[in-house]
């Protein structure tokens, strides 16, 4: 696609969300809001992605990535005002500016692909893209003439009783002429309830001048809800939460429950992976193939389970690595841990990585046994077809050699490895 840019206006005080994190910066399935738009953005390869701040929450640009230039909007004095403070960064040799907002997350980059290859196509001043919605209330309403051209948009708060019935309403997705949309700025005036310089005055100036303006119509209206208050949060985050796991179920991951079970954006699963209900999956987590996880488990960052991991109820894992065939099927938590290939740990296993300063590390080898009840504190080694009886407490720092059976609490050493490979004690 030639010469285009992205701009995305994240700099509004987000007044409706009543929260003191910054609108944009919410997270659905543990990715801000504003970064839903910007990847589908950056799928489009544009010449460059501009997203626009506001100046007293400059949080905003600890979640965004390095390739987005960020420009900050002294103050939230509207859309229009926003798109002015981007200008300076516009690339000269841009023919087209993309509008988007920060807070519709829904959309995807097709539709934004859509809204470019119509407006190249019709060769106009700008395109809108606008929507059908039967509960149109807070969205902007696309007003057309007789013929059924697009005139322009009144706010919500601005509508008539009239107005206020048009269901057709601005998606808040626009693909201007580059020179057409920053003359136009110029021209825009805070004539409206709000006292606001909003971008859709910028239609009236443009068709002032005889400029062309189509309104092309998505039919997927669900894709450009936008975010502005708890309820519409949640109500796209259960849209986002249901794509996620459509992904994966078409790739071969049987969910067993699609109401209960909560998978981030990045988490990776393997095909033949069998998902119980009320199971948590967070970013930066890798399952195997053919694994059994769940019901009532939560896998944390950093959790790698290799294939045929099969971890049962009432489970945490954090940033530990489980290798092929290992068996956790109740109540254990493991953290900071590498656990070998067919490893079976036993009901109530707890590792104590954290020791009120510094996480440990655990290592328990390929073919353990882990006893029921059992407490590991790190950083300490079990070694291969070690057995840690029920309710061992393993100290720190005390190793069980491999083949060595412990128990106790403190854990000791009541049979050794046949073949005493090591002199670690328990
Ligand atoms: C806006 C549109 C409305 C459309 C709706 C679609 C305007 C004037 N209205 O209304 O026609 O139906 O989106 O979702 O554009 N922002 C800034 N700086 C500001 C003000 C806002 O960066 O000074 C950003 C916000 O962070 C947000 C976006 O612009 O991401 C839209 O602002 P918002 O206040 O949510 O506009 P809406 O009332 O939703
Ligand atoms: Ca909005």
């Amino acid at each position: 696609m030639s010469s285009f840019c992205v701009v995305i206006l994240a700099a509004g005080e987000g007044k409706r969300m009543k929260s003191e994190l910054p609108k944009v910066m919410h997270e659905i399935c543990a990715k801000p809001l504003v970064n839903y738009v910007v990847d589908a953005s950056r799928m489009l390869s544009p010449k460059k992605i501009i997203v626009v701040i506001g100046r007293k929450r400059p949080q905003v640009k600890e979640v965004l990535s390095k390739d987005v230039r960020v420009v900050y909007q002294e103050k939230p004095l509207g859309t229009a005002d926003a798109v002015k403070a981007a200008q300076k960064e516009i690339p000269s040799n841009v023919e087209h500016v993309v509008v988007l907002y920060g807070d519709t997350p829904l959309i995807k980059e097709q539709t934004i692909r859509f809204l470019i290859d119509f407006h190249k196509e019709k060769s106009v001043s700008c395109t809108v893209l606008t929507t059908f919605l039967d509960h149109p209330r807070g969205y902007g309403r696309v007003l057309r003439n007789e013929a059924g051209q697009f005139v322009g948009i009144v706010e919500d708060k601005d509508a008539s009783y009239q107005q206020k019935n048009i269901k057709e309403v601005n998606t808040g997705m626009y693909c201007f002429k580059k020179d057409d949309l920053l003359e136009a700025l110029c021209h825009v005036k805070p004539l409206n309830v709000s006292g606001e310089f909003y971008l859709t005055d910028a239609f009236g100036w443009l068709l002032k001048k005889n400029k062309r303006i189509e309104a092309c119509v998505v039919e997927e209206s669900s894709e450009v809800l936008g975010v502005n208050s708890q309820k519409e949060f949640i109500e796209a985050a259960e849209i986002i939460r249901r794509r996620i796991l459509e992904k994966h179920m078409e790739n071969g991951v049987s969910i067993m429950d699609v109401s209960t079970v909560f998978i981030d954006e990045s988490a990776r699963i393997g095909a033949g992976t069998i998902i119980f209900p009320l199971t948590f999956i967070e970013n930066d987590v890798v399952v195997g193939e053919n694994c059994s996880i769940g019901p009532f488990c939560h896998l944390r960052p950093g959790a790698r389970l290799g294939n045929k991991v099969s971890i049962g109820n009432f489970t945490e894992i954090k940033n530990s690595e489980i290798n092929e065939g290992t068996f956790m099927r109740h109540v254990s938590y493991l953290g900071d841990a590498r656990v070998g290939k067919n490893v079976n740990i036993g009901a109530g296993m707890i590792v104590a990585n954290f020791d009120g300063v510094k996480k440990n590390k655990t290592v328990i080898k390929d073919g353990a046994f882990i006893g029921c009840n059992s407490v590991l504190i790190a950083p300490v080694v079990i070694g291969k077809k070690a057995v840690v009886g029920a309710g061992s407490v393993v100290t720190r720092n005390h190793n069980v050699c491999d083949g060595a059976t412990v128990v106790g609490m403190p854990a000791r050493l009541i049979t050794e490895s046949k073949k005493k490979s090591n002199k670690g004690k328990a």
